[in-house]
């Protein structure tokens, strides 16, 4: 079904063919605009912004570019499309139709993991709200405002399925959504790293880079899901995803692009020399990488969790590309290896599978951040530079889980609590590096202009050149 822009509330579900759903969603939706106006871009609500549209969900051509001010952004609620001959795929129903309504037994179990998914996305807006006016280009605000549209779209996508299959509790998870604050002392966000602050560019795209990947693992493993609407609506949201991590990754490296062209130029790696040319030292990225790596780490939960052996037992969240895997998919007697603590030693054992899910999911995006990692090394290697940057420790620094009692050091050697503290501002930012970052944030807000220590990227938005006007003012 294509999209249906003449509604208030644009949509590929039939929504007016459900007339009290429709009248729910349209009642949130002014709340909606409430939040967004409150918590969403700072000063940024005249501005006109090149952005991307959903017009069609298909996976070519869905996009439609046009000048909007954020707030007459069309949030709407669009789905992949149906697929009537889908079965569940994975855990004790597997082979049964997937279900269109949310079984009894697993609606409040369900309305966590979507409560959970959905909270995160107005999170990060509200992290990401002052960056706006520290952009260091056109180019970069229009990209940051497309995040933040996007993850507004996801939270609607969220609230849709309340809204839809959960009643008046779902009601009131959709206004609680709009209630909760990023890094509120008495309403926070529900994860912790979604109440972390985003204070600078270089937080953000580390955030996109590795934050948002998370976000599309979990999206992945809930788009298996056997309730089909869930499936449905995480399938398009991960479209969109895709872009958030392309801001993140090509931040990045056009951050170490200007570095290491600094460094060439200059035939210095001396990291003081290098800040006092306006550029961040590759070390210091180094650190931001560690820090955002760690907190992200643990969103994924304990390594070994009863929770994610019954969500897939049950049906309800599958694997990382689950129906492309070559087993029984339901894990009867396998096995997945995770680590251990045995006296001063890091070792790996053995685990039932169905119990070690969290773990596996955080391999699996491990490993599609470290392929991000060596792709920016090659930008150090292009400039005959020898620096490379590489992935702490699973054990570093984390909160949740096996390790996070204990502190573990990079390369992944326990270390003691002295130890720690004589040795941690090694790898993590120390407030002096956080205000070395921030000085250099101000913003560039003129068509082809780029900040001191960010590079141009190769290419525009939408084959556009890139010295676009991405953003007007009036
Ligand atoms: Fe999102
Ligand atoms: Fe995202």
């Amino acid at each position: 079904m294509s999209i249906n822009y003449s509604e208030r509330i644009p949509n590929n579900v039939d929504l007016a063919s459900n007339k009290s759903l429709q009248r729910a969603l349209e009642h949130w939706q002014p709340a909606y605009l409430d939040w967004w106006n409150e918590m969403g871009p700072e000063k940024s609500q005249t501005a006109e912004v090149y952005l991307r549209t959903a017009v069609s969900v298909e996976a070519k051509g869905w996009a439609h570019f046009d000048y909007v001010k954020m707030p007459d952004y069309r949030w709407g609620i669009f789905l992949t499309p149906q697929d009537p001959q889908r079965t569940i795929s994975f855990g004790a129903h597997k082979g049964a139709p997937v279900w269109q309504e949310v079984p009894g037994e697993y609606r409040s179990t369900l309305r966590r993991i979507i409560v959970t998914q959905g909270d995160t996305e107005p999170a990060s807006v509200e992290q990401q709200r002052h960056l706006g006016l520290t952009c260091p280009s056109l180019y970069d605000m229009r990209n940051l405002f497309q995040v933040n549209v996007e993850e507004g779209r996801h939270l609607w996508a969220m609230v849709y399925l309340l809204h839809a299959h959960f009643g008046r509790d779902g009601r009131e998870e959709g206004e609680a959504l709009l209630a909760r604050r990023s890094g509120d002392a008495d309403n926070p966000r529900i994860l912790t790293a979604f109440n972390e602050k985003t204070p600078d560019w270089l937080s953000f795209f580390m955030f996109t880079f590795i934050t948002d990947r998370d976000g599309k693992y979990q999206l992945a493993a809930l788009a298996e899901s056997a309730f089909d609407p869930l499936s449905r609506t995480c399938r398009f949201m991960l479209t969109e995803e895709a872009h958030h991590l392309f801001v993140g990754e090509s931040g990045i490296a056009r951050i170490i692009q200007r570095t290491c062209e600094l460094m060439a130029q200059h035939k210095t790696d001396d990291p003081a020399k290098i800040r006092a040319l306006g550029a961040i030292d590759l070390p210091t990225l180094q650190k931001y990488l560690n820090f955002h790596f760690s907190v992200t780490s643990d969103l994924y939960g304990s390594e070994i969790s009863s929770n994610a052996a019954s969500f897939f037992t049950n049906g309800l969240k599958g694997r990382f590309n689950e129906t492309g895997i070559a087993d029984d998919h339901q894990l009867h007697g396998s096995e997945y290896p995770v680590m251990d603590v045995v006296g001063d030693r890091i070792v790996a054992r053995h685990a039932p599978a169905l119990s070690t899910l969290n773990e596996r999911l955080r391999d699996d995006w491990v490993a599609d951040v470290a392929n991000g990692v060596s792709r920016w090394n090659r930008v150090p290697e292009k400039h005959g530079i020898p620096f490379r940057f590489s992935l702490p420790h699973k054990g570093f620094h984390r909160r949740i889980g096996l390790f996070a009692e204990y502190h573990v050091s990079p390369d992944g050697l326990l270390m003691s609590e002295s130890d720690w503290t004589r040795r941690h501002g090694d790898w993590l930012p120390s407030a002096e590096d956080r205000a070395f970052v921030h000085s250099l944030m101000g913003r560039v807000a003129e068509p082809g202009k780029f900040a001191n220590w960010i590079a141009p990227p190769a290419t525009g938005i939408n084959k556009q050149p890139v010295d676009f006007e991405y953003v007007r003012f009036s």
